[in-house]
């Protein structure tokens, strides 16, 4: 098994967490889907809050959230301690948010247009590295109260 990667998402983005998951299943990752299982209503902490747990535990070094504007998700993930969740709407932004953040949690719109695919960005948010430059690695500690 690859890398574990954990998955989720409310019914806003259950249909683009399921494409998603098939990619990262072809591609070998370890996937932990952390639901929902339909598109019944539901509310979005309730995925949020265990998948950012479990990378706040270091439990899934990485994760990928989506609801429908992805805005819902990154509010419950960022109150995570360590948890630095990343809304990107580029590939461009999607790098930047590893290298420059080191975001541990992609944050994806469901609903909504993104400036490129959600299979892309996913795929160039998990190729990057976060190279660990100092003003990064300062700003990031900075992040923390
Ligand atoms: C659900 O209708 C929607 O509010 C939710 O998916 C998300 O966009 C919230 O931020």
């Amino acid at each position: 098994m690859g890398d574990k990667i954990a998955i989720g998402a409310d019914h806003g983005g259950f249909s683009k967490k399921e494409e998603l998951k098939k990619i990262l299943i072809e591609k070998g990752y370890n996937v932990e889907d952390f639901g929902v299982a339909n598109e019944d209503s539901m509310d979005y902490p309730d995925v949020a809050h265990p998948l950012a747990d479990a990378v706040a535990t270091g439990k899934c070094p990485r994760g990928i959230l989506l609801c429908g504007t992805g805005l819902g998700v990154s509010y419950t993930a960022n109150r995570h301690k360590g948890v630095r969740a990343a809304l990107c709407w580029s590939k461009e932004v999607a790098a930047l948010a590893r290298e420059h953040n080191d975001s541990n949690i992609l944050v994806l719109s469901g609903r909504h247009p993104t400036l490129d695919p959600v299979e892309e960005i996913m795929l160039t948010w998990l190729s990057e590295d976060f190279p660990g430059e100092p003003r990064h690695q300062r700003r990031i500690e900075k992040i923390e109260l």
